[in-house]
């Protein structure tokens, strides 16, 4: 038997395997976050830079509900799930979407969506209906290589959506690296037109290749 295999044999028999792995996670992703940083903070950022950003509109703003589109293995909903009551999670990819189900099949709030982001966006919002609590929108469904879906970019169609329907909601937009540059993609200013049109109070802006979209307190 490999040492890893033995280690983690034991550290099960102990009861202390999960607290050793959470740990070491941490202290990984605390060392990527920083050499990120001392590299002047190169695209893309990594992954807890973008729960972070989820994280910090979500208490500002007290949303009860995530909204994600791209569950691609379903890590940004792990690491969101003890922070909202609700998470809604839409993938295009058939076996994607299956893995994500059988990952979450005992978080039943986690409800997860089959299809098109830019059409079952429609349908999420049906089922938070005129909730008054706030959702926050991660906008991440794009084809990202390896077993990823193709689509066309559901971007313009998940903006207008939301707006329409949800004007105050918080609305954050992975890999603005790709704007007006990556294949159907809009540009940073036809979606800032469409927030003027729709939702006038609202603010906009770009960090760490996130768009913000956000309300006025
Ligand atoms: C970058 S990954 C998502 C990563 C995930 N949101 C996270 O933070 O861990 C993009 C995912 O979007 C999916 N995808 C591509 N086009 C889509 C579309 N139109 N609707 C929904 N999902 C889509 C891909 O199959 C892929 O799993």
């Amino acid at each position: 038997m490999k040492i890893k295999s033995l280690l983690k044999k034991i550290a099960q028999a102990l009861g202390v395997y999960h607290s050793i792995r959470n740990r070491l996670k941490a202290y990984r992703d605390k060392r990527e976050l920083r050499e990120w940083r001392e590299l002047g903070k190169p695209v893309p950022p990594p992954h807890m830079v973008k729960q972070r950003a989820i994280l910090k509109y979500a208490r500002e703003f007290k949303c009860e509900a995530l909204v994600e589109t791209g569950t691609y293995l379903g890590d940004m909903v792990a690491a969101m799930i003890e922070d909202f009551q609700t998470i809604h999670t839409i993938e295009l990819d058939t076996a994607l979407f299956h893995s994500a189900r059988k990952r979450f099949k005992n978080r039943p709030n986690v409800l997860l969506y089959h299809g098109d982001s830019g059409v079952v966006i429609n349908d999420v919002l049906s089922v938070i209906g005129e909730s008054p609590g706030r959702v926050v929108f991660w906008l991440d469904g794009h084809y990202s290589g390896g077993i990823t879906a193709t689509s066309k970019c559901p971007l313009v169609e998940e903006v207008r959506t939301i707006l329409t329907r949800r004007p105050h909601d918080v609305i954050l937009i992975d890999d603005v690296h790709c704007f007006g540059v990556a294949k159907d993609y809009p540009t940073v200013q036809s979606i800032e037109e469409m927030v003027v049109g729709l939702s006038p109070g609202a603010k906009l802006q770009v960090e760490d290749n996130i768009l913000r979209i956000f309300p006025t307190l």
